[in-house]
């Protein structure tokens, strides 16, 4: 987690960073810091809180110079207060760091640095690598060694960037494993640093990725890249063609309620270049699918956490009604510890927003040393889950900054769809007329997206009369199970309301004994295969004298009368339906959280990109 910045150039860095670290609080916002170098000094301003708070100490207390770094906190060791806020300055005065990951050792190193006389100031992990490097540079090193020889020490993943006194025309940064993205950005006469591109794509387009094991050597005019070695490395540099704009509210009043709004862009982008309509086919060439052998191929394991776990879990039922490929869902943190049954005629597909998620890429990890075939599905450019996979398809979804996954839900559910088609296809099995239908139904979601979207004012009202509940079951079948506890999860994560979430099937075994006047049951039953069965069960709930809520197909009079309020969804495919049902949830979610006047983009205790274990 956490957010990092640097800056290097003639231009006062304070704006620069401050700015970057506001496109980064979705990483972490327990306490925020920024440090410049001016006149051979280290100057700091920190404060827990989020960076508004700090952007009111700068005020009030101006800091100016260059180079500079910036942080923003999601809390590890150490409380959020203003002692363990970043960035931490060595035991001399000459070295300031910020810090992405923990020190696993961080105990013993502390130990042995307590007993060489150095005093700590915070209860942090990241104090050890910061006096660490100071040590090294009492030994005479420069500070590209001493940071090298530091990293030797720590253990864990880890990305650092380092400014000195001693050497104040350079900036240091590092990446070890997966603890969040390094990007370099590359400007005239400046450069920039960041833990993901939005930070800085308002002043260059032009970056380079750290991988893991490297460090990069900032100067105003000039990067080297190096090995942790310090042996020097070539470096690619790309063009980002994302648009600066989307990481801006705009006149919405939080990110997630724009996200929920961009879902008609987002798809229709999503959608872009990967149908050829003139040879009715499917067409997605990142993701190198002429490696797999489909005369052995077994199955598939979808391994992801949270919403893009939702999304596996709809994928399945694409992939295996499509494609009759044998689809298993699997928590990225449970199977990267199960030693599960993989093999090299199995595809492990990992699906993230992020693309930094510890133990999504752990599990792709565990999945490329048992010889499967890795794959992603994935929205941050240039994350490791892009760069870690065999082959890819990018969500083409845009930043997405709300801490609630919106946007980020629907373009995989869309990616699978298109997924499940290019398999069938290759294995052979539909018609170029199956082919097509699909086609034409998969062409039609950004629009019914669109009519979902535009009945936010009735989801509105409906928000209103449930905005003080305390509790809310969502029920589900068959494919429309997971966008239940998508649902469930939406409400929970942003209005602290408890919500679970269970398969319609199984109220009769347990969950039906929670239902009473307090227990709004909110129903996901558009029509389809399983609509008959989910009516019997949500009038089963309704018997127990529960408040009803619907998401059901325009023009279901049962649905209607059954109901006590019903979000409306327009008629289209099964398949297509999660991809409709989630939006009514999204908006529903959204409204009682800003009703109950709380912190929509950034709820209590979450991260966006969950970097750590
Ligand atoms: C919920 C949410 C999380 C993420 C999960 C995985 O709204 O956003 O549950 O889906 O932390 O994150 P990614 O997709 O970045 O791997």
């Amino acid at each position: 987690m956490c957010g990092i910045v640097g800056y290097i150039g003639d231009k006062d860095a304070t704006p620069i960073i401050l700015e970057g670290l506001k496109k980064l609080e979705y990483r972490g916002y327990d306490s925020a810091g920024i440090a410049v170098l001016k006149d051979g000094k280290i100057d700091i301003r920190r404060d827990s809180g989020k960076i508004s708070h700090l952007e009111a100490l700068v005020e009030a207390n101006p800091l100016k110079g260059s180079p500079g770094i910036g942080h923003t906190r999601w809390a590890t060791h150490g409380e959020p207060n203003e002692r363990n806020s970043h960035p931490h300055v060595g035991y001399k005065g000459q070295v300031v760091i910020v810090h992405n990951g923990i020190v696993e050792n961080y105990l013993e190193l502390r130990d042995e640095l307590i007993s060489e006389g150095i005093q700590f100031n915070s209860d942090t992990d990241t104090e050890t690598i910061v006096h660490m490097i100071e040590i090294y540079l009492e030994q005479e090193m420069d500070l590209e060694e001493a940071v090298r020889s530091t990293l030797k020490r720590i253990k864990g993943a880890h990305g650092i960037v380092v400014l000195s006194t001693k050497e104040p025309e350079k900036i240091i940064s590092a990446r070890i494993g997966n603890a969040g993205g390094v990007v370099i950005g590359l400007g005239e006469g400046e450069n920039y640093i960041a833990s993901d591109i939005p930070a800085i794509l308002e002043h260059t387009n032009r970056m380079v990725f750290l991988d893991s094991h490297q460090m990069a050597v900032l100067q105003k005019d000039k990067l080297v890249l190096k090995t942790l070695d310090g042996k020097p490395l070539d470096h690619k540099v790309e063009t980002i063609n994302l648009d600066p704009v989307s990481a801006v509210k705009g006149n919405y009043r939080h990110f997630m309620q724009k996200e929920i709004h961009e879902q008609v862009r987002s798809l229709t982008e999503t959608l872009a270049g990967r149908i050829d309509f003139n040879h009715h086919s499917i067409v997605i060439p990142t993701l190198n699918i002429d490696k797999i052998d489909f005369e052995k191929l077994k199955g598939i394991k979808i391994i992801a956490c949270g919403t893009a776990g939702h999304a596996g879990q709809v994928g399945k039922f694409m992939i295996e009604n499509i494609a009759k490929i044998p689809v298993e869902v699997d928590i990225a943190s449970e199977f990267r510890y199960r030693d599960p049954l993989v093999d090299e005629n199995q595809i492990v597909l990992a699906i993230s927003q992020s693309g930094e998620t510890a133990d999504t890429l752990a599990a792709m990890e565990e999945g490329r040393k048992k010889g499967a075939h890795i794959w992603s599905i994935v929205n941050a450019i240039g994350s490791q889950a892009m760069r870690l996979a065999e082959g890819f398809i990018s969500m083409q979804a845009g930043p997405e900054i709300g801490v609630a996954s919106t946007k980020a839900f629907t373009a995989p559910l869309v990616d699978l769809y298109l997924l499940a088609v290019l398999l069938a296809d290759k294995k052979g099995l539909l018609s170029d007329g199956e082919i097509w239908e699909h086609i034409v139904e998969i062409s039609k979601i950004p629009d019914l997206v669109g009519t979902c979207l535009d009945r936010e004012d009735q989801v509105r009202a409906i928000a209103g009369k449930y905005k003080d509940t305390e509790h809310m079951l969502y029920l589900g079948r068959g494919i429309n199970m997971p966008i239940a506890y998508e649902g469930a999860l939406k409400l929970k994560e942003i209005s602290y309301i408890h919500a679970e979430a269970y398969p319609a099937g199984e109220m009769k075994h347990g969950p039906i004994a929670l239902i009473d006047k307090a227990m709004p049951v909110l129903a996901v039953m558009p029509k389809d295969k399983w609509y008959e069965k989910m009516l019997s069960q949500v009038e089963q709930a309704k018997a127990r004298g529960g408040k009803v809520i619907i998401v059901a197909t325009d023009g279901d009079e049962q649905a209607a009368n059954l109901a006590d309020d019903v979000l409306w969804i327009p008629s289209a495919g099964w398949m297509v339906n999660p991809i409709l049902a989630v939006i009514p949830l999204q908006i529903l979610a959204y409204h009682i959280a800003a009703m109950r006047g709380l912190d929509v983009d950034q709820p209590r205790n979450l991260a966006k990109s969950v970097t750590v274990e």
